[in-house]
């Protein structure tokens, strides 16, 4: 297993995914731990682009729990459709909020959130967690961000079963 990612911050956003995707892939391949794997997974993401807070809740009855983040503390628990989080898992959908003070619900678990995207993970076609990406700056989100995160979580899927 590589120690060290190779990130080339010359590149656009769209490349950096590009580059950054296999290597999670590389990481990730062969080990079975659920955990292990989305730990390493936020700190990539963390690491790479230096986002404010990027962590994962998990489906737990008819809440998200908290999983492996990298970032500031943040909120324990969110039920079902609350917040941006809650509303990701509700509609089955990935939600690009550009400013949370703007979405109605939004839970802020630290003032200096200002943009989110969230992603849901689908397991034989049920959302199983979601990953949130938060940034200190206003509209940081977009498209391409989306398209790559949700080709990540596609690959996230696997690692639940
Ligand atoms: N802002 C999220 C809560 C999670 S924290 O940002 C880490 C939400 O509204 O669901």
């Amino acid at each position: 297993m590589a120690e060290t990612l190779a990130l080339d911050t010359t590149l656009t956003k769209a490349e950096q995914y590009r580059q950054l995707l296999p290597q999670i892939e590389a990481l990730t391949t062969g080990e079975p731990d659920l955990t292990a794997n989305l730990a390493n997974t936020a700190a990539a993401l963390h690491q790479a682009f230096g986002f404010f807070w990027v962590g994962f809740y998990l489906v737990k009855g008819d809440e998200l729990v908290l999983g492996p983040f990298q970032g500031p503390i943040a909120c324990t628990r969110i039920r079902h459709g609350k917040g941006v989080c809650g509303a990701s898992w509700a509609r089955a959908a990935t939600i690009l909020v550009p400013d949370v003070e703007a979405f109605p619900g939004h839970i802020a678990c630290s003032s200096e959130s200002k943009s989110e995207i969230v992603v849901p993970i689908f397991k034989d076609g049920q959302v199983v967690a979601v990953l949130d990406v938060d940034s200190d700056q206003l509209n940081d989100f977009d498209p391409d961000d989306q398209t790559a995160l949700e080709q990540l979580m596609q690959l996230a899927a696997q690692w639940f079963v």
